[in-house]
């Protein structure tokens, strides 16, 4: 078991690079199998879930190929790839499920272990279900595997999502382009790694109008030819640094940050008191001497992401004032909150609301990480806390952050990672 320990005090200065986003990259790997041959991506960061989806497309019988040092990933599809994706890899990583409309279009069955719990909240997923069904394809639970069925193709139809959730939105895409006629997604997820696979897609040969809106109609074509795409910057990585640059009074330049996918958070860390300076390398975030309280509810896109609503406690946590933190998309996102108040934060849990009354600083203490961005905010809680904070479960920060431990130490923080003895708990040698 790994743990990041790290002592508080340093105003984070320097500079920052952001990869390709994972929420993204995922999903283009996926997307890979919808042409045979050999498709290749740009800027791939290196980080663990990356590594899963690579081994759940080799099962698939496909050849990957991730070269970390120069960021890429080649995807080598046969003609005939499998179609099932094991409960061990969706267990991992619940973003395997988006192999669910790539591999029923082109193959024209799928089983995908059903995913079951999740740390943030049970994520359902009936919308990708309803949207499959609408295209023609039959949908059964088997032992504990979601089967669907197109063995004669799908057709294309109107979908409307009753909620726009990326998920679906991007599972319903990749199986219209590929099907007989027309499709209309209504109420579609307009995030910018939406954005980025149905450009690939439509790099790849697919017919796909409305992109980055709410209506996406997409006319079906009979093949698609392989691609090379550059995965679209990471927003939450590049608002993950603006955050712990703001909460630590630091000075941080986000290099490849797109300031254009982040307008909310960039402006309630200037209304919180920082300096934000956007160019077209990036841009930068300096923080103030201590943070005004600022509200935030998170919303789909364009509205404020639930991937950074963790940082926005953790920051309003020692901001001068209180701030009321609401959370409409998940609602086992504050068990965070429960580790932070460990910290010392004063935040009280109501609903899906938690009030959050600032502190000058918090105090270190052991925590547990239970989620990719818990984990991260956890350590920026750390940074502006007195002592020593040990984050254990150092391995979900890894699933989505590409060596946070040493670009933190790059900006000027004391952090490292140790390894625990499973048996004893106990640090080891
Ligand atoms: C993706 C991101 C995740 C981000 C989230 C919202 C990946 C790998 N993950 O997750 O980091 O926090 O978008 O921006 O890209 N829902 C249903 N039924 C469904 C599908 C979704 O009820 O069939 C609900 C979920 O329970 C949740 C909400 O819709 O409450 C949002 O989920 P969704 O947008 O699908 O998020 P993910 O694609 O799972």
């Amino acid at each position: 078991m790994e743990r990041i320990e790290v002592a508080g005090g340093a105003r984070l200065q320097g500079e920052v690079t952001v990869r390709g986003a994972k929420n993204s990259v995922l999903k283009l790997m996926a997307g890979c199998l919808l042409a045979p041959g050999h498709s290749t991506l740009l800027d791939v960061p290196d980080i663990l879930d990356v590594r899963i989806m690579a081994e759940l497309l080799r099962r698939l019988g496909c050849t990957v190929e991730h070269d970390t040092g120069a960021h890429v990933v080649t995807v080598d599809v046969p003609d005939e790839p499998g179609h099932r994706a094991d409960y061990e890899l969706v267990r991992a990583m619940r973003a395997s499920i988006s192999v669910l409309g790539p591999l029923v279009a082109r193959v024209g069955r799928v089983d995908v272990a059903m995913p079951g719990g999740d740390a943030i909240g049970s994520r359902g997923l009936d919308l990708h279900v309803a949207g499959l069904e609408a295209l023609g394809a039959t949908v059964h639970v088997d032992h504990g595997y979601l089967v669907a069925q197109a063995p004669r193709g799908l057709t294309g139809a109107e979908v409307p999502l009753a909620f726009p959730s990326v998920g679906a939105t991007e599972n319903l895409l990749m199986a219209a382009v590929l099907a007989t006629g027309t499709t209309v997604l209504d109420n579609a997820a307009r995030e910018p790694e939406v954005v980025d696979l149905a450009e690939m897609l439509v790099a790849m040969g697919a017919r796909i109008d409305g992109i980055g809106t709410g209506r996406l109609v997409v006319e079906g074509v009979e093949g698609l030819h392989p691609v090379e795409h550059r995965v679209v910057a990471d927003r939450v990585v590049a608002g993950s640094w603006a955050y712990a640059a703001a909460a630590t009074g630091g000075d941080v330049l986000v290099r490849g940050g797109r300031a254009d996918h982040l307008r909310l958070p960039l402006d309630k860390l200037r209304a919180a008191g920082a300096d934000v300076l956007a160019d077209a390398a990036g841009f930068r975030v300096v923080g103030p001497r201590r943070a005004q309280a600022v509200d935030v509810a998170t919303l789909p896109y364009p509205g404020f992401p639930t991937d950074l609503q963790p940082f926005a406690v953790a920051l309003g946590a020692v901001s001068l004032g209180s701030a009321v933190i609401t959370e409409n998309l998940f609602e086992s996102r504050f068990r965070f909150v429960d580790e932070v108040a460990r910290l010392g934060a004063d935040v009280r849990v109501d609903g899906h609301h938690v009030l959050v009354r600032g502190r000058p600083r918090l105090s270190g203490a052991p925590v547990v990480a239970t989620d990719i961005r818990a984990g991260a905010a956890l350590v920026v809680a750390g940074l502006v806390a007195d002592g020593v904070t040990t984050v254990e479960g150092a391995g979900h920060v890894d699933r989505g952050y590409e060596d946070l431990v040493g670009t933190l130490a790059g900006l000027g923080a004391q952090v490292r990672r140790s390894t625990v003895d499973d048996a004893t708990g106990l640090l080891a040698p």
